[in-house]
């Protein structure tokens, strides 16, 4: 069996973490189940490029329980655990290609070597192994039968890619399910980001003016958890109804020029390029501190504050320090890269557990129902959003009422008014 990761003999700490976040995934753990029974997946092919954690660690079991054979690369290259990566190997004979630290070169390396595998299904997270395929593997895409997508940013480069009639096979987007981008995008990434940036720094969030670059499901869940913990928080949109739900949700908004002059702590949610630029690093106050949680490392315009700096060091794990030409410092968390992952250990497992549920299903459902799908990307069905809050309520043990029939009737109706 081929692979590529770090270290072997991390193997036995990656699988006492995996089982520690399996933990908090009933429901993954309960399709698992049923799969070793059925065997739904039985000889499917999956290349995986996700990010190689824990939770990730549960969800290559589940398929592999239902008989997939699975490979797995990294989606971003800080955001691998090198432990997990090795239990995979060594404890579930997974070709698991993905090294914490590697440079563009391997990353890209590393995708195609999961390609080489041979997929009839993909799952991404980015939409970069998609892409790979479309630009540099032709030949391979014409057995791929369909794929699935975790994120926003990835949805919107398959979407596009659809719009130009260029998507060669129906993709699903987890992303779009209301179990996964409700819980994940906004607890998920809310909670988790605030953990990098305290690993990061161990800075006081309590008073400090927190401000978060776009308001989707992640930047609300960002602020939501950093007014919590005491910051007084400042939105900055480009969306009117979404800077006038921040405004009314509490929180101050305005341009990021004016922010820029009063944050301390910078967060960039907008999956956008260039949202903090050089026209405002100069404004910034000394010892401003910048990170993303976005997918990609773009949001923040690295490249020009390393022209606009007469030196850089760094000063601490995952902490540079950019000494303007004005002698003010600014302080960039994770290399700019995703800060939840880079910094802390992405998401808890308990919304992952959602998140790749729906991953878990979605694939089910394309094996059986892919032949009938044009080259488009697709939602998940809502029988399987609704099953899984079903089962995740069932989980914490959260009984909800039904409605009566004269109540149903109700609904169905229009003569009754006033
Ligand atoms: N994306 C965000 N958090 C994650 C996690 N814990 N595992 C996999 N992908 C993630």
């Amino acid at each position: 069996m081929k692979y590529d990761i770090k270290d072997i003999s991390l193997a036995k700490k990656g699988l006492l973490r995996i089982e520690w976040a399996s933990k908090g995934m009933p429901v993954l753990n309960s399709i698992k189940q049923r799969f070793e029974v059925e065997k739904p997946l039985k000889d499917i092919r999956i290349s995986a490029c996700l990010h190689v954690t824990t939770e990730t660690a549960v969800l290559m079991e589940t398929l592999k329980a239902g008989g997939a054979e699975v490979s797995l690369c990294a989606s971003n290259p800080l955001s691998t655990q090198d432990d997990v990566a090795a239990s995979l190997v060594k404890n579930l004979r997974i070709p698991v290609f993905a090294i914490n630290g590697e440079d563009n070169r391997t990353y890209y390396k590393h995708i195609n070597a999961c390609l080489e595998t041979r997929p009839l299904i993909t799952m991404d997270d980015g939409a970069d192994l998609v892409t790979t395929l479309h630009k540099e593997n032709k030949e391979m895409i014409k057995a791929v039968v369909a794929g699935t997508e975790e994120t926003t940013t990835g949805v919107i480069r398959l979407r596009a890619m659809a719009d130009k009639g260029v998507l060669l096979y129906p993709i699903i987007a987890v992303n779009d399910a209301l179990t996964k981008h409700l819980f994940d995008n906004r607890y998920g990434t809310g909670q988790s980001t605030i953990d990098g940036i305290l690993r990061a720094t161990n800075m006081l969030i309590a008073g400090s003016n927190f401000v978060v670059c776009g308001y989707g499901w992640c930047g609300k869940g960002v602020s939501m958890r950093a007014k919590a913990m005491g910051a007084k928080v400042i939105v900055t949109e480009v969306d009117p109804l979404r800077a006038l739900e921040a405004t009314m949700d509490g929180f101050q908004v305005m341009p990021i020029k004016e922010a820029a002059r009063i944050g301390d702590i910078f967060v960039t949610v907008t999956g956008d390029v260039s949202v903090i630029d050089k026209n405002h690093f100069p404004l910034m106050k000394d010892g401003a501190i910048l990170c993303n949680s976005g997918h990609f490392n773009v949001e923040i315009a690295l490249d020009e504050l390393a022209k606009a700096a007469r030196s850089r060091r760094a000063i601490r794990q995952h902490v540079d320090e950019y000494t303007l030409k004005n002698g003010k410092r600014i302080y960039v968390l994770g290399e700019g890269r995703l800060i939840n992952l880079t910094a802390a250990e992405g998401h808890p497992s308990p919304v992952m557990d959602m998140s790749f549920a729906n991953q878990a299903l979605s694939v089910e459902y394309l094996v059986k129902k892919a032949d009938g799908l044009n080259n488009m990307v697709y939602s998940v069905p809502g029988e399987i959003d609704r099953e899984i809050a079903r089962l995740k309520l069932a989980s914490m043990n959260i009984s909800i009422d039904k409605l009566t029939k004269s109540q149903e009737r109700y609904l169905h109706s229009w003569e009754l008014g006033t």
